[in-house]
């Protein structure tokens, strides 16, 4: 296929020599307006190696790069060269092209040889699962699957909160309250309910604070009582963060969490006491960061335990030197902003110079729309009710549209689950955003229901001609307004995705997949498909399917599924 982009930066290479062809290759753009044409490439910047006025100079310029094959204009407007394709010629290119690198299409190799590593969902053990988590989940899992379609060795890690004083607290709550048979039936709920109650007790009683202290130093230690009950709180929470997991389709390849770093604990604080990095403060360590602006980082506490921070240091020495990673992602709320500056500050002091490829990949908060979303667990909205309601509310839907719908709770699943993960990765990851479940399951606007029906009309279209033998397309049929628009779109996909990949935002894939179907819903509504002319037919085929393969990759991307039918 022909690469427009550089093949008209090759060209205006040649040309112009003051630039090379990378600076034209970043240059070039899609003008904002289609009109204006399909690419523009802006001459502002010539202007003082050529002493000329920028629209003089693309005016030049275009006069030098027609080429009737593949430009049906070439203009200057306004300091910018526009190049406007051949649109037959433009169609049988891309088309050809998505046709026959199918699921590839759009991926790239720039991440051969690159190992990064995607830190998210990171839930704490014995803690609810709730909606807030949905956002590292689901950023991180499709953050995971982007670079790994684009070519980078991947590795997915759980930073469980599965350690630190408050296991101190529930062991001594479970002894005095727990009910293995109560707990195992619906383990988060309870384990919630005796750690509250661990709170109102140490109220009346604050020697149960001395106890908890007692039960956490000895699990450090690794006592075998306390180690069997962390081993049975950590083991019933992952059973129900696996099933949600399973149901939305996330995947890690380690959960070495909070817990795996507490024997490379003395080593880090030593290494920090080495190079004198760290002071005594009322007993305790601290590093001083004023000087960078930050507030003080705490590293040991006065009884000498570990803190959060210090773990983290420990986990990404850890991961630097298992897995030599050349770039290193922890996808956490924005709350955390602080924790990880003075974090990569810390490194830095310690002289890794490889803090520079750790990045905070941060994102602000999700509330739930009032009343949508009433819940039988007092405050907490746990994200599993909020999926099986979708799932529910999808399935009910069905029987009433589509009663005969074949492997309809399979489907269900799939859009109601889908439906909720659309909606988070569809909102730009730094803005908050409030949940609403009726906006989501609508198949209507901007959600996942509209896109999955999109990919299942396309699919029907397709299993009506099943079988078929097609003549050669006639690609001049894609010339009309909406045909173009969709080829135009379906053209720009990989670069879709190196974007996203850059700005570490899935919701750019999100927003693309909403516009190609738009963009193919005005062609369906526009074009007729099944027509007699044999070219023409085979042509409108051809579109249909290229739609079908991009779409159904881009919803891989942003982690929803494809059904054929709905
Ligand atoms: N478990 C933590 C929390 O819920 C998030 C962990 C983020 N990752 C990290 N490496 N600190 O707040």
């Amino acid at each position: 296929m022909v690469n427009y982009k550089e093949t008209i930066a090759k060209k205006l290479s040649s040309i112009i020599e003051e630039m090379s062809f990378e600076e034209i290759l970043g240059l070039m753009e899609h003008p904002k307006n289609t009109e204006m044409g399909d690419y523009a490439f802006p001459c502002f910047k010539l202007a003082k190696a050529f002493r000329k006025a920028p629209n003089v100079i693309a005016e030049e310029l275009a006069l030098k790069v027609a080429d009737e094959n593949l430009f049906s204009a070439v203009t200057a407007v306004s300091g910018f060269l526009n190049f406007t394709v051949n649109a037959e010629y433009f169609a049988k290119n891309v088309i050809e092209d998505v046709l026959t690198k199918g699921e590839a299409y759009g991926a790239s190799d720039i991440g051969s040889g690159k190992k990064t590593i995607i830190e998210y969902s990171s839930v704490n053990i014995a803690k609810p699962f709730h909606m807030g988590h949905i956002r590292s989940t689901m950023i991180g899992e499709s953050l995971h699957r982007i670079y790994k379609f684009l070519g980078y060795d991947t590795v997915a890690i759980n930073h469980l909160g599965d350690y630190g004083t408050q296991f101190g607290k529930l062991i001594v709550a479970y002894k005095l309250w727990g009910d293995r048979e109560v707990i195992e039936a619906d383990p988060i709920p309870e384990l919630l309910k005796i750690y509250v109650q661990f709170h109102e007790a140490a109220e009346e009683n604050p020697a149960l604070e001395d106890d908890a202290r007692a039960w956490f130093t000895k699990l450090e230690n690794g006592d075998e009582e306390a180690v069997a009950l962390w081993t049975l709180f950590k083991d019933m929470s992952l059973k129900v963060f696996n099933r949600v997991y399973g149901k939305l389709g996330v995947t890690f390849d380690s959960y070495a969490g909070e817990s795996f770093y507490s024997d490379k604990m003395p080593a880090i604080i030593q290494e920090l006491r080495d190079k004198n990095i760290v002071e005594k403060s009322e007993g305790a360590e601290i590093v001083n960061l004023e000087p960078y602006g930050l507030t003080p980082a705490l590293v040991t506490k006065k009884d000498g335990s570990s803190l959060y921070l210090t773990r983290d240091l420990a986990a990404a020495k850890y991961r630097k030197d298992t897995y030599n990673f050349d770039k290193n992602i922890y996808v956490v709320g924005s709350a955390q902003k602080l924790h990880f500056q003075q974090w990569m500050k810390i490194l830095d002091l310690m002289g890794y110079e490889w803090y520079k490829d750790c990045v905070h990949v941060e994102f602000g908060m999700v509330s739930l729309e009032e009343g949508a979303l009433s819940t039988r667990r007092g405050n907490v909205v746990f994200l599993e009710d909020v999926l099986d309601k979708a799932v529910e509310q999808t399935l009910s839907i069905i029987n009433e549209k589509n009663p005969g719908l074949e492997q309809k709770e399979k489907i269900a699943e799939q859009i109601g689950v889908g439906a909720v993960v659309f909606q988070e990765l569809y909102t730009s990851r730094t803005k908050d955003y409030s949940f609403s479940l009726d906006k989501t399951l609508s198949f209507e606007g901007e959600t996942g229901p509209y896109v999955q029906y999109t990919h299942a009309r396309a699919c029907s279209v397709l299993r009506k001609i099943e079988g078929n033998a097609l003549e050669t397309p006639d690609f001049s049929a894609l010339t009309d307004d909406a045909s173009k628009d969709v080829v135009r779109i379906l053209s720009k996909f990989g670069e879709i995705v190196l974007l996203a990949h850059k700005n570490y935002e899935p919701h750019t894939v999100a927003r693309y997949v909403v516009e190609l179907g738009q963009s193919f819903n005005r062609f369906y509504h526009d074009n007729a498909i099944l027509v007699d002319e044999p070219g023409v037919k085979a042509a409108r085929v051809a579109l249909v399917k290229a739609v079908k393969s991009v779409l159904k990759t881009a919803m891989k991307l942003v982690c929803i599924e494809a059904p054929e039918q709905m």
